[in-house]
C-alpha cells in the first residue's frame, strides 16, 4: 500500500531536471566548457595573474560559467560575483557596491572584524570628486586586502563581474557629459594590485567597445564561447533523463541537434519541453513527434527566440545570416570578417565542398534549425 502511494506520487510529480533560462548555479545541468573553465582556473589562480573576457551572445552560458569558477574558486582565493546591474552603474555606485560586498565576504572568511569602509565612500554621490572617491577606495581596499593576508600570504579576490556590457558601454543614456573612468579605474587596480584578478563576461558586442582606444585592452585574454560539441550536446540530452529513468530516442537526440544547432540553450529548452510532454503522456521514452511539438512552442514564444541576438547584430551581420537561412553562402573575401563573427557566436557554421580539389570552397550555413525557422517567419 505505501509503495502504491509512492508510485502515483512519482507519477505526477515526475521530475524534469532541464533548466532553460535561468543561468546554472551548480554541476549537475552543466556540461561541455571544460577547456575554457580550466583554463580560466588556471589563469586567475597562477602566480602571475591573468585576467580574462569573456564573450558569448545571449543564453550561450556566460553567468553560468562564472558560477562554475564561483564554485571552485576555494581560499586563499576569494571570488566575488558582481553585476553592475545589482550596484548601480554609476562608478562610484559599482565600486562602492564592490566594496561592501568584498568587505562581507572577507569578514566572513577571516572571521573578525574588520575596519568599516570609509564615511566618504559609503556617502559618496554622483557629485562626489572621483580622484577623492578613488583615493579612499584604494585605502579601503588595502586595508580589506591586509586583513586578508593575515590569514593567507597566497590571498586573491578574483572579481567575477558580470553584464561587462553595462560597465564597458556609455556611462549613462542620461549623462553622457560626464566622463568614464570606469574602465581607467578598473585597470588602475588590476595593475596595481596583485592581489586583485578579475574576468569579466559580456556578449561579442563589449570587443566593439574594448578596441584598441579602451583602457581594458591587453590586459585581458578573450574567450569566446561557441557552441557545445556534438558530443556535449548528447551528453546534455541525454544523461539528466536517464537520471529521471526516462531515454531520449536516438531519433529525437539527432533532431534535437539538428535545431538546437548545439546552442546549450536551444537544448535545454528542446529537452525539456519534450520531457515534459512525455511525462504528460506517463512515458519513459521522448520520441520525435516530441522534440517538433517543443520546437513550435520555441518559435511561438518570442522570449525563447533568436529575437535578442537578432537585435544586438548589426545590419552587415543580420543580411549575412539572413541569406545563410535561406541558402549556403560561400565565403569569400568581402564577407569573411562577418562570417568570422557569427561563427564565433554559433549562429553559422562553415562547411568546405570538394576539400583539396581545385573546386575546393567554403560554405558557410545556418548552424540551428530553429534560427532558421525563426528568420523565415519574421520573413528576412
Ligand atoms: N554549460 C552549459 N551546460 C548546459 N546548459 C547550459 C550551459 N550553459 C548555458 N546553458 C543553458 O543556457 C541557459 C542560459 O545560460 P546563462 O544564463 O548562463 O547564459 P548567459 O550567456 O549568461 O545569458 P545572458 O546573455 O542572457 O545573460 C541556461 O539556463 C541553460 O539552459
Ligand atoms: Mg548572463
Amino acid at each position: 500500500m505505501g509503495n502504491d502511494v509512492r508510485t502515483v506520487y512519482a507519477i505526477s510529480q515526475m521530475e524534469n531536471p532541464y533548466i532553460f533560462g535561468e543561468p546554472l548555479r551548480s554541476d549537475r545541468m552543466f556540461f561541455g566548457r571544460v577547456a575554457e573553465r580550466s583554463e580560466i582556473f588556471r589563469g586567475v589562480t597562477k602566480a602571475n595573474k591573468q585576467n580574462y573576457l569573456i564573450t558569448g551572445p545571449r543564453r550561450s552560458g556566460k553567468t553560468s560559467l562564472l558560477y562554475q569558477l564561483k564554485t571552485r574558486l576555494e581560499f586563499p582565493f576569494v571570488p566575488l560575483m558582481v553585476t553592475p546591474e545589482s550596484f548601480g552603474h554609476q562608478h562610484h555606485e559599482l565600486f562602492r557596491g564592490l566594496l561592501l560586498r568584498l568587505r562581507d565576504q572577507v569578514l566572513e572568511i577571516v572571521g573578525k572584524e574588520l575596519p568599516r569602509i570609509d564615511w566618504y565612500i559609503a556617502n559618496a554621490s554622483a557629485e562626489t570628486p572621483i580622484d577623492m572617491f578613488n583615493y579612499y577606495f584604494e585605502k579601503d581596499l588595502k586595508k580589506i586586502l591586509t586583513g586578508l593576508s593575515t590569514v593567507s600570504s597566497q590571498a586573491r579576490v578574483v572579481l567575477l563581474i558580470d553584464e561587462a556590457t553595462f560597465l564597458l558601454g556609455e556611462s549613462s543614456e542620461r549623462d553622457k557629459r560626464v566622463p568614464d573612468f570606469r574602465q581607467e579605474f578598473l585597470r588602475h587596480l588590476l595593475q596595481a594590485f596583485d592581489r586583485v584578478a578579475c574576468v569579466l563576461a559580456g556578449t561579442p558586442q563589449i570587443l566593439r567597445m574594448t578596441s584598441v582606444t579602451s583602457p581594458l585592452y591587453n590586459i585581458f585574454s578573450g574567450i569566446k564561447l561557441r557552441g557545445l560539441s556534438r558530443y556535449e550536446t548528447e551528453q546534455l540530452v541525454r544523461e539528466p533523463a536517464r537520471s529521471v529513468g526516462v531515454e531520449f530516442e536516438d531519433e529525437a537526440v539527432d533532431r534535437i541537434i539538428d535545431l538546437g544547432g548545439c546552442s546549450p540553450y536551444y537544448t535545454q529548452a528542446l529537452c525539456g519541453l519534450s520531457l515534459e510532454r512525455a511525462n504528460e503522456d506517463v512515458r519513459q521514452s521522448v520520441l520525435l513527434p516530441d522534440v517538433q511539438q517543443s520546437a513550435e512552442t520555441i518559435l511561438d514564444t518570442l522570449d525563447y527566440g533568436l529575437q535578442s541576438v537578432w537585435e544586438a547584430l548589426d545590419p552587415e551581420e543580420q543580411e549575412v545570416l539572413a541569406k545563410t537561412a535561406k541558402e549556403p553562402v560561400v565565403v569569400d573575401r568581402t564577407n569573411q570578417d562577418v562570417i568570422s563573427r557569427l561563427v564565433d557566436m554559433n549562429l553559422i557554421q562553415k562547411i568546405v565542398r570538394d576539400a583539396s580539389t581545385p573546386a575546393e570552397r567554403t560554405f558557410a550555413s545556418i548552424k540551428a534549425e530553429i534560427d532558421e525557422q525563426w528568420l523565415q517567419r519574421q520573413g528576412v
